[in-house]
């Protein structure tokens, strides 16, 4: 590991001023990938300067397309396609969840696709069986080879009538960036309607989609024959936002998070409040600080939108270490997404990890003894140690704990964090953390 990967915080110092959210890390890949669905030019703006961009941007290029920056506008130009070999998806599939999503594409264009098995964080198994349900539903044949999956379609996709075992939200991407296409109706029941799925849906509908979504979770699309290019501004960040949140609540600083929308963060804005913690919305960006001298303890419960959201989680149950009592975690979403805390305790946070459902809230994990619940007994003085970056928000985590250990702490792999946080050091410099 290089020196570049480590990143050292001298804690104790309040985090104040202003941080720029751009474009979010977890929508604008979809719209790319949306991109490849016609062979007119579409460009995205507000784009920020992230890896997961860049392994995106490096995927349409394998693919036969181009995706050029120019500042904060990503062009991507489709007008040509090819499948890959999967040995070529490898270091893609390794490195992020995308691939999987450009199997609808390619399928209605080339008549083919591949899988190789993905990657992405360690925070759980993260199979893709509903996406690979999803695209035999549309009439693809599917031949499962070792780590790879190879799909074909005879003449065209069709519309299909199905519901989602679970409310995944890549699954309803792969459904949407099928469908629209796709000869006929399809209706998906239990889909996800996060606000990144309907900026999604806004995108291909500029296209020419036809897709209406029901209240109740359901989403019906009727496939056109052909879709057309595309110009669209990206929704900002609202995990990179809740993090900066996080950051001023557990540090008692303030940070005004620049670009932050408010009706994305309802539910983390509740719970932030329910902290201790206050904000102010203005039209260009939402101020965070502490608002009592204490930070109050909560129950956190993960869920789909419009739950709490799982990526939420880590930056705020590190700032609970310091509540003034005992806080509990639920993590419904990710099977295995607590290991971030054995490192919290190593600093000498009081967090003790559950089999159990610590929350009244419908969970697949229970029953199957995964650890995925905590306690959080606060407040704990925190030290500085040594850390490894476990996943991105993880390691987010991890520098909200540095920043508020007394002493120095080394985060090690702290390179992980520019797939979702742009310019972090600098922007950490900026808010007045000690970083060496
Ligand atoms: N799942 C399956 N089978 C599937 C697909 C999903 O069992 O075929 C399970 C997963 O294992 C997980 C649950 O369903 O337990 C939810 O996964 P989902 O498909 O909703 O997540 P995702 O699309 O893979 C996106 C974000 C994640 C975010 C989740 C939940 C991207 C690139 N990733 O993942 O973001 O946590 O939705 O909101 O959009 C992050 O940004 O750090 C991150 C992990």
């Amino acid at each position: 590991m290089s020196d570049h990967d480590i990143l050292r915080i001298t804690g104790g110092e309040a985090l104040t001023g202003d941080v720029l959210v751009r474009g979010a890390k977890n929508s604008i890949p979809k719209n790319m990938v949306a991109a490849l669905l016609t062979d007119e030019p579409c460009t995205i703006s507000n784009v920020a300067a992230v890896r997961d961009i860049e392994i995106v941007s490096g995927l349409i290029q394998l693919l036969g397309g181009s995706a050029d920056r120019d500042g904060d506008v990503v062009a991507i130009h489709a007008a040509n396609l090819h499948v890959p070999e999967a040995a070529e998806l490898e270091p893609f599939a390794r490195a992020s969840r995308i691939p999987v999503l450009v199997c609808g594409p390619l399928l209605h264009r080339l008549g083919e696709a591949v899988i190789h098995m993905p990657g992405g964080c360690a925070i759980g198994d993260r199979p893709v069986d509903m996406h690979v349900e999803a695209l035999r539903a549309f009439g693809a044949m599917i031949e499962e080879r070792p780590d790879e999956i190879h799909l074909t379609v005879q003449g065209r996709l069709h519309g299909a009538k199905f519901a989602l075992p679970y409310p995944s939200v890549g699954a309803t991407e792969q459904v949407l960036l099928t469908a629209v296409l796709a000869e006929g109706d399809t209706e998906l029941s239990n889909a996800a309607l996060e606000p990144e799925i309907l900026d999604l849906i806004a995108v291909l509908q500029k296209m020419g989609a036809i897709i209406s979504v029901q209240p109740s979770r359901v989403i019906r699309i009727t496939g056109v024959d052909r879709l057309r290019g595309f110009k669209h501004r990206s929704m900002p960040d609202r995990l990179e936002a809740a993090s900066w949140a996080a950051a001023a609540l557990a540090t008692d600083g303030r940070i005004s998070v620049l670009g932050a929308r408010q009706a994305d963060m309802m539910t983390f804005l509740n719970a932030f409040r329910g902290a201790g913690g206050e904000f102010e919305v203005d039209e260009d960006r939402i101020t965070f600080w502490r608002a009592s001298e204490r930070i109050e303890p909560l129950l956190i419960e993960t869920d789909v939108h419009p739950g709490f959201m799982t990526d939420w989680q880590p930056p705020l149950v590190t700032a609970l270490t310091q509540a003034n009592g005992i806080s509990t975690l639920h993590e419904t979403v990710y099977e295995d997404r607590l290991g971030y805390t054995k490192a919290l305790v190593a600093l000498g946070a009081q967090i003790q990890t559950f089999r159990q459902c610590l929350g009244p809230l419908p969970c697949r994990f229970g029953s199957r003894n995964h650890v995925h619940s905590a306690v959080i007994v606060g407040p704990t003085k925190l030290h500085g140690g040594e850390l490894t970056v476990p996943d991105l928000r993880g390691g987010f985590s991890y520098v909200v704990a540095a920043l508020t250990a007394n002493g120095t702490s080394d985060i090690h792999g702290a390179s992980l964090l520019d797939r979702g946080y742009e310019r972090f050091r600098e922007k950490l410099t900026s808010l007045g953390a000690h970083l060496h």
